[in-house]
C-alpha cells in the first residue's frame, strides 16, 4: 500500500511565519495543474503499481484551485494509479475559502478528510501572523465543514507565539475541543529565516519566547486533550476515536510515497527523490523533458537514522530488532545511548521498542540525534 501527495504550490497571502514553497502570484494556475497531470503520467510505475490507500493535497492552499481543475488532477490519479475502495483522501484547507459551495464539490470530488489551518482563533493573533482569516471565520468554517457531511476533520493550530498569555492558550484549546473535531495539530512556532518573522527576528523587532513558555503551552495542551479522550500519538498530532491520519503515519512508519507538484518529496523504499521548489522551473522541466527533481540512494546510515527520527516521534516506537537489522555497526553504543535515557526516564523499553516516556517527549528532536550513527 503506498499514498500520493499534490502539493499546491499557490496561497492568496504569504504568512509570516511560513517558509513552505508557494507564490502568491497565481497567474501560473492552469499550466501548473496541467504540469501535475503530467508528472503523474510520467511518475506512474514509481509505486509499482502499489495500491494507493492514502491521497493527500497540501501546499500552499488546495482551497483556492477550482473544482474544474482539481478534478483534472483527481481524474489522472484514478485513470493512472488503482485507488482502494476506503482510500483516505484529506484535503489542506484554509477558512476563508470554505464555503457552501466549496465544501459541497469537494464531497462531490471524493475528499473524505478535511485539514483546515485555523492556527488561532483570536483576531489579534492571526493579523500577528497575517493570516487570510478572522476568529469567526476560524470558528464557522469548522461548524459549516460538520453540515455539510464531513466527520473526519483535522485542524492546525500553533502555540509558542509571543506575546500570548496562559489564558490565551487555555482559551484556545478550549475553542479547539469545543468545535468537536476527531483530530489536531499543534505546531510550536519556529521562527524561520526567509520568513517576515525571521526578519522582525534578525531586526531586534520580534522576540524569541523562552523554551519554558512553549513547553508549558505544550503541557498544558497534553493534559488538556487526553481529559477529552484524544490519544497523543505523534509529537504534534493529537487523534480522537482512532481517526489518526493514515498519510501522515505512513511516513512515519516509512512506507512508500509519491509526492507530485514543485517541493514535493518522494520514498520507494530504497531511495528519496524531490522536485525544484520553482514554479516556472518546475514546470519548464516538465514541459522540456528537463531534470526537475534530484534523487538520493538511501545508505544504511541514512536508513538507520530515519527510521529512529520518524519513530521515536510517535506511539509506535522503534523496534530495536528492525533498528539492528537496517545496520549493527553501532549496536552497543547506540545500546549504552538508550541505556542512558532509560535511566533517565525520558525512553522506556517494552518488548525491545524504544518508546518515548512523557518527559522526553520535551527533548525527543536531541533524544533522536544522540541514538543516530
Ligand atoms: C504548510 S501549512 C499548509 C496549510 C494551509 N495552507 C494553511 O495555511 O492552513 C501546514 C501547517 O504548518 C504549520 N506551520 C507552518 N509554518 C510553521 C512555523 N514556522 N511554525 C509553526 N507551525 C508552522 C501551520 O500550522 C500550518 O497550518
Ligand atoms: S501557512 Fe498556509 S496559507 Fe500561509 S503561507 Fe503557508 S501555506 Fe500559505
Amino acid at each position: 500500500m503506498a499514498g500520493i501527495y499534490i502539493h499546491i504550490p499557490f496561497c492568496k497571502v504569504k504568512c509570516n511565519y511560513c517558509d513552505f514553497h508557494f507564490s502568491t502570484n497565481q497567474t501560473l494556475t492552469q499550466k501548473m495543474i496541467e504540469s501535475i497531470c503530467e508528472e503523474l503520467i510520467q511518475k506512474k510505475e514509481y509505486l509499482n503499481k502499489e495500491p494507493i490507500k492514502t491521497i493527500y493535497f497540501g501546499g500552499g492552499t488546495p482551497s483556492l484551485i477550482s473544482t474544474e481543475l482539481l478534478r483534472r488532477i483527481i481524474d489522472t490519479i484514478y485513470l493512472y494509479f488503482e485507488i482502494v475502495i476506503d482510500v483516505e483522501f484529506t484535503f489542506e484547507c484554509n477558512p476563508d475559502d470554505l464555503t457552501n459551495e466549496k465544501l459541497k464539490e469537494l464531497r462531490t470530488l471524493g475528499v473524505n478528510r478535511l485539514s483546515i489551518g485555523i492556527q488561532s482563533f483570536e483576531d489579534e493573533q492571526l493579523e500577528f501572523m497575517n493570516r487570510a482569516h478572522n476568529s469567526n471565520e476560524a470558528l464557522n468554517c469548522v461548524k459549516l465543514a460538520q453540515n455539510n457531511g464531513f466527520t473526519n476533520i483535522t485542524i492546525d493550530l500553533i502555540y509558542g507565539l509571543p506575546n500570548t498569555s496562559e489564558k490565551y492558550w487555555e482559551k484556545q484549546i478550549e475553542k479547539a475541543i469545543d468545535l468537536n473535531v476527531n483530530h489536531i495539530s499543534a505546531y510550536c512556532l519556529t521562527i524561520e529565516e526567509r520568513t517576515v518573522f525571521g526578519n522582525w527576528y534578525k531586526s531586534g523587532k520580534l522576540k524569541l519566547v523562552e523554551d519554558e513558555y512553549s513547553l508549558n503551552q505544550f503541557k498544558r495542551l497534553q493534559s488538556e486533550l487526553h481529559k477529552n479522550g484524544f490519544e497523543h500519538y505523534e509529537i504534534s498530532n493529537f487523534s480522537k476515536n482512532g481517526f489518526i491520519s493514515k498519510h501522515n503515519s505512513a511516513y512515519w512508519l516509512g512506507e512508500k510515497y509519491i509526492g507530485i507538484g514543485p517541493s514535493a518529496h518522494s520514498f520507494n523504499g530504497s531511495s528519496r527523490q524531490w522536485n525544484v521548489a520553482n514554479n516556472s522551473k518546475y514546470i519548464n522541466g516538465l514541459r522540456k523533458k528537463e531534470t526537475y527533481f534530484e534523487v538520493e540512494q538511501l545508505s544504511s546510515t541514512d536508513k538507520f537514522n530515519e527510521y529512529i527520527l520518524t519513530r521515536l516521534r510517535t506511539k509506535w516506537g522503534v523496534n530495536l530488532d528492525d533498528l539492528f537489522l537496517i545496520n549493527d555497526k553501532q549496536k552497543v553504543q547506540t545500546l549504552k545511548m538508550a541505556d542512558k535515557f532509560i535511566k533517565n526516564n525520558d525512553l522506556q523499553i517494552i518488548d525491545n521498542t524504544l518508546f518515548i516516556t512523557q518527559q522526553g517527549k520535551f527533548i525527543v528532536d536531541h533524544i533522536s540525534s544522540e541514538l543516530f550513527i
